[in-house]
Protein backbone atom coordinates (compact mmCIF):
# COMPACT_ATOMS: atom_id res chain seq x y z
CA UNK A 1 0.00 0.00 0.00
CA UNK A 2 1.18 3.54 -0.98
CA UNK A 3 1.32 5.41 2.60
CA UNK A 4 0.89 9.14 3.36
CA UNK A 5 4.53 10.44 4.15
CA UNK A 6 5.87 14.03 5.19
CA UNK A 7 3.39 16.54 6.69
CA UNK A 8 -0.38 16.90 4.71
CA UNK A 9 -2.08 19.37 3.49
CA UNK A 10 -5.55 17.83 3.25
CA UNK A 11 -8.37 19.56 1.46
CA UNK A 12 -11.70 17.92 0.10
CA UNK A 13 -12.30 18.13 -3.85
CA UNK A 14 -13.46 21.44 -3.88
CA UNK A 15 -17.11 22.63 -5.37
CA UNK A 16 -18.21 20.29 -8.45
CA UNK A 17 -18.71 20.38 -11.97
CA UNK A 18 -21.14 17.82 -12.51
CA UNK A 19 -23.47 17.71 -9.57
CA UNK A 20 -23.09 16.33 -6.14
CA UNK A 21 -20.17 14.24 -5.28
CA UNK A 22 -20.25 11.17 -3.40
CA UNK A 23 -19.27 11.61 0.12
CA UNK A 24 -15.67 10.01 0.46
CA UNK A 25 -13.24 10.30 3.21
CA UNK A 26 -10.69 11.48 0.38
CA UNK A 27 -7.51 14.21 0.88
CA UNK A 28 -5.54 15.65 -1.27
CA UNK A 29 -1.95 16.71 -1.19
CA UNK A 30 0.56 18.80 -3.47
CA UNK A 31 3.06 16.69 -4.94
CA UNK A 32 6.45 17.35 -4.06
CA UNK A 33 10.22 15.91 -4.11
CA UNK A 34 9.45 14.26 -0.80
CA UNK A 35 6.46 12.22 -1.89
CA UNK A 36 7.61 11.71 -5.87
CA UNK A 37 7.59 7.62 -5.40
CA UNK A 38 4.35 7.58 -4.24
CA UNK A 39 3.18 9.17 -7.62
CA UNK A 40 5.75 6.67 -9.77
CA UNK A 41 4.71 4.25 -7.59
CA UNK A 42 0.58 4.72 -8.44
CA UNK A 43 1.67 5.29 -12.28
CA UNK A 44 3.38 1.65 -12.15
CA UNK A 45 0.40 0.28 -10.61
CA UNK A 46 -2.22 1.94 -13.04
CA UNK A 47 -0.75 2.52 -16.07
CA UNK A 48 0.65 0.43 -19.61
CA UNK A 49 2.95 3.76 -19.75
CA UNK A 50 6.77 4.11 -18.34
CA UNK A 51 7.15 8.01 -17.58
CA UNK A 52 10.20 9.81 -18.15
CA UNK A 53 12.07 12.87 -15.94
CA UNK A 54 10.51 15.06 -17.72
CA UNK A 55 6.89 14.14 -17.00
CA UNK A 56 8.02 14.12 -12.99
CA UNK A 57 9.49 17.48 -13.52
CA UNK A 58 6.11 19.05 -15.43
CA UNK A 59 4.26 17.73 -13.05
CA UNK A 60 5.90 19.30 -10.09
CA UNK A 61 5.92 22.30 -11.91
CA UNK A 62 2.18 22.35 -12.34
CA UNK A 63 1.32 23.06 -8.78
CA UNK A 64 -1.41 23.31 -7.23
CA UNK A 65 -2.56 21.35 -10.83
CA UNK A 66 -0.88 18.35 -9.34
CA UNK A 67 -2.45 16.25 -6.68
CA UNK A 68 -2.33 13.09 -4.67
CA UNK A 69 -5.42 11.67 -3.19
CA UNK A 70 -5.36 9.77 -0.16
CA UNK A 71 -8.34 7.52 1.11
CA UNK A 72 -7.35 7.49 5.09
CA UNK A 73 -4.16 7.82 4.56
CA UNK A 74 -3.35 5.48 1.04
CA UNK A 75 -2.46 6.70 -1.51
CA UNK A 76 -4.91 6.00 -4.01
CA UNK A 77 -5.22 8.21 -6.63
CA UNK A 78 -3.78 11.07 -8.83
CA UNK A 79 -3.89 13.75 -10.95
CA UNK A 80 -1.18 15.14 -12.83
CA UNK A 81 -1.12 18.35 -15.32
CA UNK A 82 1.48 20.18 -17.74
CA UNK A 83 0.76 23.56 -18.14
CA UNK A 84 1.20 24.94 -21.44
CA UNK A 85 1.63 27.91 -22.81
CA UNK A 86 -0.86 28.79 -26.04
CA UNK A 87 0.74 30.20 -29.60
CA UNK A 88 -0.70 33.84 -29.10
CA UNK A 89 -0.89 34.10 -25.56
CA UNK A 90 -3.21 32.03 -22.94
CA UNK A 91 -2.41 28.96 -21.29
CA UNK A 92 -3.93 25.25 -21.95
CA UNK A 93 -4.01 22.55 -19.34
CA UNK A 94 -2.82 18.82 -20.58
CA UNK A 95 -3.66 15.97 -18.49
CA UNK A 96 -1.03 13.74 -18.43
CA UNK A 97 -2.53 11.24 -16.24
CA UNK A 98 -5.49 11.02 -13.84
CA UNK A 99 -5.55 7.57 -12.19
CA UNK A 100 -7.36 5.75 -9.29
CA UNK A 101 -5.94 2.23 -7.98
CA UNK A 102 -8.72 -0.36 -9.14
CA UNK A 103 -10.09 -1.07 -6.14
CA UNK A 104 -11.00 2.11 -5.16
CA UNK A 105 -12.87 3.18 -8.37
CA UNK A 106 -16.50 4.38 -8.61
CA UNK A 107 -15.91 5.95 -5.44
CA UNK A 108 -16.14 9.11 -6.68
CA UNK A 109 -11.99 10.05 -6.17
CA UNK A 110 -11.75 10.48 -9.90
CA UNK A 111 -14.13 13.17 -9.90
CA UNK A 112 -13.11 15.04 -7.25
CA UNK A 113 -9.39 14.95 -8.91
CA UNK A 114 -10.78 16.21 -11.78
CA UNK A 115 -13.48 18.50 -10.50
CA UNK A 116 -10.22 20.09 -8.39
CA UNK A 117 -8.54 20.84 -11.48
CA UNK A 118 -11.45 22.11 -13.50
CA UNK A 119 -12.30 24.80 -10.42
CA UNK A 120 -9.06 25.71 -10.80
CA UNK A 121 -8.92 26.03 -14.42
CA UNK A 122 -12.27 28.26 -14.31
CA UNK A 123 -11.11 30.85 -11.71
CA UNK A 124 -8.16 31.11 -14.09
CA UNK A 125 -8.87 33.49 -17.38
CA UNK A 126 -5.71 32.80 -19.17
CA UNK A 127 -6.96 28.74 -19.14
CA UNK A 128 -8.90 28.50 -22.11
CA UNK A 129 -9.05 24.56 -22.59
CA UNK A 130 -7.68 21.20 -21.18
CA UNK A 131 -7.51 18.60 -22.94
CA UNK A 132 -5.68 14.73 -22.65
CA UNK A 133 -4.98 11.74 -24.65
CA UNK A 134 -6.82 8.61 -24.20
CA UNK A 135 -6.04 5.11 -25.67
CA UNK A 136 -8.92 4.26 -28.27
CA UNK A 137 -10.05 1.50 -26.03
CA UNK A 138 -10.27 2.73 -23.15
CA UNK A 139 -14.31 2.81 -22.85
CA UNK A 140 -14.22 3.72 -19.52
CA UNK A 141 -12.37 6.73 -19.20
CA UNK A 142 -13.72 7.77 -22.33
CA UNK A 143 -17.07 8.04 -20.91
CA UNK A 144 -15.75 9.05 -17.26
CA UNK A 145 -14.52 12.24 -19.32
CA UNK A 146 -18.06 12.57 -21.59
CA UNK A 147 -19.71 13.00 -18.02
CA UNK A 148 -17.58 16.21 -17.58
CA UNK A 149 -18.29 17.52 -20.61
CA UNK A 150 -15.12 16.34 -22.12
CA UNK A 151 -15.45 15.83 -26.14
CA UNK A 152 -13.13 13.63 -28.91
CA UNK A 153 -11.64 16.21 -31.00
CA UNK A 154 -9.34 14.20 -32.92
CA UNK A 155 -7.83 10.68 -32.94
CA UNK A 156 -3.97 9.77 -33.80
CA UNK A 157 -2.92 6.50 -34.92
CA UNK A 158 0.25 5.20 -33.42
CA UNK A 159 0.47 7.46 -31.07
CA UNK A 160 1.92 4.72 -28.27
CA UNK A 161 4.60 2.46 -28.81
CA UNK A 162 4.58 -0.98 -27.09
CA UNK A 163 0.85 -1.01 -26.49
CA UNK A 164 -1.81 -2.59 -28.55
CA UNK A 165 -3.98 -0.63 -30.07
CA UNK A 166 -1.30 1.83 -30.29
CA UNK A 167 -4.00 4.64 -31.41
CA UNK A 168 -5.33 7.66 -29.15
CA UNK A 169 -7.88 10.28 -29.03
CA UNK A 170 -7.28 13.89 -28.49
CA UNK A 171 -10.43 14.31 -25.43
CA UNK A 172 -10.96 18.25 -24.95
CA UNK A 173 -13.03 21.00 -22.99
CA UNK A 174 -13.07 23.97 -24.25
CA UNK A 175 -13.62 26.77 -20.59
CA UNK A 176 -15.14 30.10 -20.26
CA UNK A 177 -13.38 31.51 -17.28
CA UNK A 178 -15.67 32.95 -14.76
CA UNK A 179 -16.01 36.58 -15.70
CA UNK A 180 -13.98 39.13 -13.54
CA UNK A 181 -16.43 41.50 -10.93
CA UNK A 182 -16.89 45.19 -12.49
CA UNK A 183 -14.13 47.29 -11.47
CA UNK A 184 -11.27 45.02 -11.33
CA UNK A 185 -8.61 45.20 -14.03
C1 LIG B 1 -11.04 6.97 -15.25
C2 LIG B 1 -10.85 6.85 -13.73
C3 LIG B 1 -9.79 7.86 -13.29
C4 LIG B 1 -12.17 7.17 -13.04
O1 LIG B 1 -11.93 7.20 -11.63
P1 LIG B 1 -13.07 6.79 -10.58
O2 LIG B 1 -12.60 7.20 -9.23
O3 LIG B 1 -13.44 5.36 -10.74
O4 LIG B 1 -14.25 7.71 -11.10
P2 LIG B 1 -15.59 8.10 -10.34
O5 LIG B 1 -15.88 7.09 -9.25
O6 LIG B 1 -15.47 9.50 -9.93
O7 LIG B 1 -16.66 7.92 -11.51
C5 LIG B 1 -17.25 9.04 -12.13
C6 LIG B 1 -18.05 8.60 -13.32
O8 LIG B 1 -17.21 8.01 -14.32
C7 LIG B 1 -17.94 6.99 -14.99
N1 LIG B 1 -17.31 5.71 -14.75
C8 LIG B 1 -16.46 5.38 -13.74
N2 LIG B 1 -16.10 4.09 -13.87
C9 LIG B 1 -16.74 3.62 -14.96
C10 LIG B 1 -16.79 2.34 -15.59
N3 LIG B 1 -16.12 1.28 -15.12
N4 LIG B 1 -17.52 2.22 -16.71
C11 LIG B 1 -18.24 3.27 -17.19
N5 LIG B 1 -18.25 4.50 -16.61
C12 LIG B 1 -17.51 4.65 -15.51
C13 LIG B 1 -19.33 6.95 -14.38
O9 LIG B 1 -20.15 7.78 -15.16
C14 LIG B 1 -19.09 7.55 -13.01
O10 LIG B 1 -20.21 8.21 -12.48
P3 LIG B 1 -21.24 7.40 -11.52
O11 LIG B 1 -20.44 6.72 -10.47
O12 LIG B 1 -22.12 8.49 -10.99
O13 LIG B 1 -21.95 6.44 -12.42
C15 LIG B 1 -10.45 5.40 -13.32
O14 LIG B 1 -11.33 4.50 -13.95
C16 LIG B 1 -9.03 5.02 -13.67
O15 LIG B 1 -8.10 5.26 -12.90
N6 LIG B 1 -8.83 4.37 -14.84
C17 LIG B 1 -7.49 3.91 -15.23
C18 LIG B 1 -6.58 5.04 -15.63
C19 LIG B 1 -7.10 5.78 -16.83
O16 LIG B 1 -7.48 5.17 -17.81
N7 LIG B 1 -7.13 7.13 -16.74
C20 LIG B 1 -7.64 7.97 -17.81
C21 LIG B 1 -6.64 8.36 -18.80
S1 LIG B 1 -5.46 9.52 -18.16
Amino acid sequence: MLQRSGSKMPEMGGESQKGKEKEVPVSFDNLRDKNLMQLKKLNTAIFPVRYNDKYYCDALSAGEFTKLAYYSDICVGSIACRLEKKEGGGIRVYIMTLGVLAPYRGLGIGSKLLNHCLDLCLHDPNISEIYLHVQTNNEEAISFYKKFGFEIVETIKNYYINISPPDCFVVRKILNAFPKPKGSS
